[in-house]
């Protein structure tokens, strides 16, 4: 494996008071690791930095033609002090996939995973300790070529950065307020949907922010085909109790491969819970809501773990689900999952490292 060249800051960073808020992914740690792809040679020289601006030139390509991958996830400060990540596989994984679609060279998955222990243990004091509180860790890649010609970059840097942060939503575990998107779509079978792209987010953004004009938390996204099937609630996976069934759009190329979800669906299979990954349309999700048979809907994420939908607007049709209360189902996950995350529920699936 390469040796990580480690510079400390001689400037140090005041840290948030215990307690302050931590608005998402505002407040910076101390320091950085970048890594950089030149053509021929690989991947080489990789450090941990002072955190800072970088350098590059106006033409760099990611600046362009938005050749931008990235990852999110979390450290948090257990019970017993011990400062855990929660299946940083996957996320390295996940990143080779969204590297694969990207034209990006692969990393070493493994030494990435090392690098990310070592960033966060240099910096482990700004893991914060507040509820709910966690250290969120963004991993990601972008061609810098100087080169205004559409191809794939041949300079690549990988940066991992990290932030300490609140809940995501102000709202916390409140139940949020979703319409669905009739104007929009976020990604098409054949795009970049499965991915953890910059590109996937620049397109969400106009339909958020019409949502949130409206006074609505986010949007539910329909498929760009069909306008029929539901793929993803604003950036996160989404679920529906239906009976004693839980349904989840199936991954077919739209949609990203949560890791959140991923453990949801584990955890509730393990549960002895009937979960399904299908295709599920707006339809059935209105029918089931007018006969009473829609228990919960959630969204599921690295960012805000478990979001309750407490009502869901499709024109003119308006769902208030489990009463606008959040319901047992999104409780336990969010209680599991949490309890796992900060060490206070034993991880009997080998979760934390
Ligand atoms: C998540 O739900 O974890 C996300 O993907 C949100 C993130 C892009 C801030």
């Amino acid at each position: 494996m390469q040796e990580i060249k480690v510079e400390l800051t001689k400037n140090p960073k005041e840290k948030p008071a215990p307690g302050a808020p931590l608005p998402f992914g505002t407040i910076f740690t101390d320091h950085m690791f970048i890594m950089d792809y030149d053509l021929g040679q690989g991947w080489h020289d990789p450090r941990i930095v002072p955190y800072g601006p970088i350098e590059m030139e106006p033409s760099a390509m990611c600046l362009h033609y938005g050749q931008s991958v990235f990852e999110g996830m979390k450290a948090y400060r257990a019970v017993d002090g011990r400062i855990l990540l929660f299946r940083p596989d996957k996320n390295m994984a996940r990143l080779n996939v969204s590297n694969d679609r990207l034209c990006i060279p692969q990393i070493d998955e493994k030494f990435a995973e090392k690098a990310i222990e070592k960033l966060v243990s240099i910096d482990r004091d700004w893991v914060p300790s507040g509820e709910g509180a966690s250290l969120y860790i963004r991993p990601f890649i972008i061609g810098v070529d100087p080169h205004v010609g559409v191809h794939p970059a041949h300079h690549l840097m990988f940066m991992v950065i990290c932030c300490p942060v609140g809940a995501y939503y102000p709202e916390g575990l409140n139940p949020v307020k979703i319409y669905v998107e009739k104007n929009y779509v976020r990604a098409v079978r054949g795009g970049m949907g499965y991915t953890k792209t910059a590109g996937n987010y620049a397109a969400s953004l106009k339909a958020q922010d019409e949502a949130e004009k409206q006074d609505y938390t986010q949007v539910l996204w329909l498929d760009g085909v069909e306008r029929k099937y539901i793929e993803e609630v604003g950036t996160m996976n989404v679920f529906f109790v239906i009976d004693d069934e839980v349904v989840t759009p199936e991954l077919q190329g739209s949609i990203l491969s949560g890791i959140t979800r991923m453990s949801c669906i584990d955890m509730m299979r393990h549960w002895g819970m009937k979960v399904t990954e299908r295709k599920i349309s707006i339809d059935e999700v209105a029918r089931a809501a007018q006969e009473g048979r829609l228990k919960e809907a959630f969204g599921s994420g690295t960012a805000a773990v478990i979001s309750p939908i407490g009502h869901l607007k499709w024109g003119d049709v308006v769902m208030e689900i489990n009463k606008g209360e959040i319901g047992p189902v999104s409780q336990k996950l969010y209680d599991t999952l949490t309890g796992i995350q900060w060490g206070k529920v034993k991880d009997e699936f080998g979760w934390t490292v």
